[in-house]
């Protein structure tokens, strides 16, 4: 019999061909197409006829399917429900959301919308993986137009703590509404244990065990699934680098400067900040690394910066580079490097390489892909050394990191000098476990065990039905 089709949704669709900054998109396009399967979701653009069918567009193994939004949906539902409620919400700033009831309204509204899209492209043998916060409530709209279909869901940022959950306006709509999926995946066993603690204190779902839930007569599913990278072709990509023009020219730049990497969207919950001022201080505290010329080179691709929050941080980390340079730099050296654009990720696998540290200290973040990438990208021989956030959900697995407390600027000050002094012996016996880790659990295994986990029946008679 052949293999269902698998339907992916998610707001995001790289179809423009161009690089996409965001672990979503780079971990579907890569979980896809060896799968293929068709990819559904928002086309990128804003027009006046948004209720034209999407056109299906083939390209390799993966079919396309976009609709465009208005620009009231784009500001209700986007700008505003999503990235102004749920993003700062689930990475526990709700000092940052700005509640309205009118964006509210409007993100169930574009989720029936992006659903009627849907429905009419599914058979009814589809496997339907639905992602991220953008879509929580898709489901049970599908269900409302009738989808049969087994339809799972994979949460990329952190479900927080039960008292942070409970500060998002429509709370209890929305996990009623989650209840409609058979498999709801989170990055962590954190995340997935504080959506249970939900269900179970708003009585919404009655926890049968640690994976199983029960509401409204349905059985459905809540596990951990981190999600990675693909590993092996990281790690060649980063082997052949040196080719890369741009990573010669850099390699040309750096030579003999010791060199620390981060690469972050243009994001309040990626701590540049904290991590820019730890710099600074670890450069004031080691005369040698100032002499050595040490850089951070910081890529930081501007990201969601209609949403005000997001302008005013481009200043505020602008300035604070300014500050750092004016003070530390030197008539031949600029501490630290800040590009706001966007590198393919083949040049981004040659940088890794080439810096002896890695930062990536993020206030909160679901995973962080880049924490992987930077593994990966290592030379065996010579490895690099990564810090990384105790609050990143890449620290579960990855432990051979140095791990670090992002708002404590002393002390991730203190963890850069280890970091740039660290034995070539313990550097290396810390990659080799992280590299372990991420060739047992990379981008295709990660998607096999969801889908897996989804395609299972469920086990009603052991569980009385
Ligand atoms: N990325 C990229 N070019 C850039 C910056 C980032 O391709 O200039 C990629 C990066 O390689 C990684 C992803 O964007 O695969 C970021 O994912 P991550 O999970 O670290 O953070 P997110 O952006 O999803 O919050
Ligand atoms: C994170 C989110 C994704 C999102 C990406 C880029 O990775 O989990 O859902 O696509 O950031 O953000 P953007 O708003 O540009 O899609």
């Amino acid at each position: 019999k052949p293999a269902a089709r698998l339907v992916v949704v998610s707001n995001r669709v790289p179809t423009t061909g161009s690089p996409n900054a965001g672990g979503l998109a780079v971990a579907l396009e890569e979980a896809l197409q060896t799968r293929g399967g068709l990819w559904f979701g928002w086309s990128g653009k804003i027009s006046q006829d948004i209720e034209a069918p999407p056109h299906p567009r083939v390209s390799g193994s993966i079919t396309y399917a976009v609709c465009d939004l208005s620009r009231r949906d784009m500001e209700e539902y986007y700008h505003g429900f999503a990235n102004r409620v749920l993003w700062p919400i689930c990475h526990y700033r709700t000092d940052l959301a700005e509640i309205s009831t009118r964006d509210a309204t409007g993100y169930f509204r574009v989720n029936e919308y992006f659903a009627r899209g849907l429905v009419d492209l599914l058979q009814p043998n589809d496997i339907v993986w639905v992602h991220d916060y953008h879509f929580l409530p898709l489901a049970s709209f599908l269900r409302q137009l009738g989808a049969g279909n087994r339809i799972g869901f994979f949460h990329h940022i952190p479900w927080p703590a039960i008292d942070i959950a409970m500060t998002m306006p429509s709370y209890e709509r929305l996990l009623r509404a989650m209840t409609a999926y058979d498999l709801l995946g989170f990055q962590t066993p954190y995340d997935a244990a504080n959506f249970r603690h939900g269900l179970d204190q708003t009585g919404i779902g009655q926890i049968l065990d640690k994976h199983r839930c029960k509401a409204n007569g349905r059985i459905f599913k809540i596990g951990a699934f981190p999600i990675s990278i693909d590993t092996q072709a990281f790690a060649e990509e980063a082997r052949n680098a040196e080719k890369n023009p741009v990573v010669r020219r850099a390699r040309a730049a750096y030579d003999g400067r010791p060199l620390a990497i981060g690469v972050d969207r243009l994001d309040y919950t990626k701590g540049l900040p904290q991590r820019i001022e730890a710099f600074g201080t670890f450069l004031e505290r080691s005369p040698q690394a100032a002499k050595a010329r040490t850089t951070l080179l910081q890529v930081t691709p501007k990201s969601r910066s209609e949403v005000p929050e997001y302008a005013q941080l481009q200043c505020a980390v602008a300035e604070q580079v300014g500050r750092v340079n004016g003070k530390l730099g030197e008539v031949d050296w600029s501490p630290v490097a800040y590009l706001n654009k966007t590198m393919s990720r083949p040049v981004l696998a040659g940088l890794y390489r080439m810096a002896r540290v890695g930062l990536v200290t993020p206030l909160r973040d679901g995973m962080n892909l880049v924490a992987k990438e930077y593994v990966a990208a290592q030379s065996p021989d010579d490895p690099g050394v990564l810090v990384l956030s105790q609050f990143a959900g890449a620290a579960v697995e990855m432990d051979g990191a140095l791990l670090v407390n992002p708002h404590d600027t002393d002390g991730m000050a203190a963890t850069i000098a280890r970091a740039f002094s660290m034995p070539i012996a313990e550097r290396k016996y810390r990659y080799a476990a992280m590299m372990e880790r991420l060739d047992a659990h990379d981008v295709a295994n990660w998607s096999d065990h969801f889908l897996a986990t989804l395609g299972e029946p469920d086990d009603m008679d052991a569980l009385g039905g």
